[in-house]
């Protein structure tokens, strides 16, 4: 089997490495891939990412199924485009994508088939919503309808700022478009969870769970990332939680889907809020999560390959998911000033052997074979242990292993209150 991978970051390295682990996957390619998915044994770099020339990419290679990692081109109609082929992918189609694509689309979706979500309002006029404002209790969470790379959320905690957020999404227009037109947000209190799953259309299968860490300092601290680290299962996912997301989010996110026929095959990372009030859904995201992925894909004791096929022919019902036993933690290395500026091409060397899994992301294999950064999330390591404490132990031991200028990680991933 020959399979494509379609991104760049530490979470297409961990789909490369599970999907090769299948011996029937003869040969992987990542477009455009980075310095780790050229290192994988079966994977060979590809340098294009334009829907067309992935296409004709596939047609070529006689590509038996593609799997996009990020949502760019899920909204752009990937999915649509490669199976109007003959293509096998696995991705929601371009309308089912808006579940990620538009926050205006995915709110009035759970309000239909009332799904436990946030009490919010949309606005596409700037006086109407600074006039909503000013009857507001803070704080409210502002969110730009479209997508803003992870940076369309803003929490305000009084007038003035969510006046100047409203200001910078609608007036200046920061984000090109995708903040023209906003929602705001009841603000909710608790803890989050990040649950990828899996659906053919006809049923979801949920992944573990796993809880990302957003902020860039310890604690919870400072501006949002696309996630610091990583850890699953996540510990406050107990079976209570989990049999309310099942039947106040889950079920009635699979019948959305099927009356609205979305035509989706492909995963559906559901961000919860586990508040005092219950559980509650933030968001949809329509494709895997990073750096959740490179957490919860090695505790899968399925094969994963076989997993992706079921759920592109329809067959998931019976596909019996099975995990391992024990916990991940996933820690991500950055470059110095991220999520700001930042250098690049410095180099990364690595002393000793590492207990865990090193998955690459805004790195890149040089011209003299050395491994150097080029992006603000440069790789993530994961640990595995019996408890959540030796999961965190062995990857912070083999963070000690890696070095380059300037890198930067938290040290409280996975630590639990
Ligand atoms: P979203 O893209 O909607 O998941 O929002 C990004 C992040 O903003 C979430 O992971 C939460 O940390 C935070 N957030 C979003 N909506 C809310 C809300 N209603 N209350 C509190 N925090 C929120
Ligand atoms: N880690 C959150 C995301 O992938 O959106």
């Amino acid at each position: 089997m020959k399979v494509l991978i379609i991104g760049s970051g530490g979470r297409e390295h961990a789909l490369v490495a599970k999907v090769s682990e299948n011996s029937a996957v003869t040969k992987v390619y990542c477009a455009p891939g980075n310095g780790g998915t050229g290192r994988e044994d079966k994977c060979e770099n590809v340098n294009i990412t334009k829907i067309d020339e992935l296409l004709a990419f596939a047609i070529k290679n006689k590509i038996d199924f593609t799997i996009v990692g990020s949502e760019e081109w899920l909204v752009q109609g990937i999915v649509d485009k490669f199976k109007e082929n003959g293509l096998k992918i696995l991705g929601p189609s371009k309308k089912a994508a808006m579940l990620e694509g538009s926050k205006s689309f995915s709110k009035e979706f759970m309000k239909k088939y009332k799904i436990k979500t946030a009490a919010y309002e949309f606005f596409d006029n700037t006086n109407d919503a600074i006039d909503y404002l000013k009857k507001c209790e803070y704080p409210i969470v502002i969110k730009a309808d479209g997508l803003a790379a992870g940076k369309g959320v803003v929490i305000c905690n009084d007038y003035e700022t969510a006046q100047k957020c409203i200001n910078d999404f609608m007036v200046l227009d920061i984000f090109k478009g995708s903040g023209k037109n906003i929602i705001i947000e009841e603000f909710l209190e608790g803890v989050e969870a990040s649950i990828l799953s899996i659906t053919d259309g006809k049923v979801i299968l949920p992944f573990v769970s796993s809880k990302d860490h957003k902020q860039i300092f310890d604690g919870g601290i400072g501006p949002n990332t696309g996630g610091m680290g990583a850890i699953a299962p996540n510990p406050y996912c107990n079976e209570e939680v989990l049999d309310e997301f099942y039947k106040n989010i889950l079920t009635p996110t699979l019948k959305g889907i099927q009356t609205e026929k979305m035509d989706y095959t492909g995963i559906i990372f559901f961000g919860i809020m586990i508040t005092k009030k219950g559980v509650y859904l933030l968001e949809y995201n329509v494709r895997f999560g990073d750096p959740e992925t490179q957490a919860v894909l090695p505790l899968m004791k399925s094969d994963f390959t076989e997993l992706i096929v079921s759920a592109i022919d329809g067959k998931l019902e019976n596909f019996n998911l099975q995990w391992n036993e024990g916990y991940s933690c996933c820690l991500i290395a950055a470059s110095k000033g991220y999520p700001g500026n930042y250098d690049t091409g410095l180099e990364i060397t690595e002393s000793g052997k590492l207990d865990g899994k090193l998955f690459l992301a805004g790195a890149v294999c040089g011209d003299d074979g050395t491994i150097r950064t080029n992006g603000g999330r440069v790789l993530g390591i994961t640990g595995f242990g019996g408890t959540l404490e030796i999961a965190r132990d062995t990857a912070y031991a083999d963070m000690k292993k890696i070095q380059f200028a300037g890198m930067y990680h938290r040290t409280d991933i996975g630590k639990i209150n």
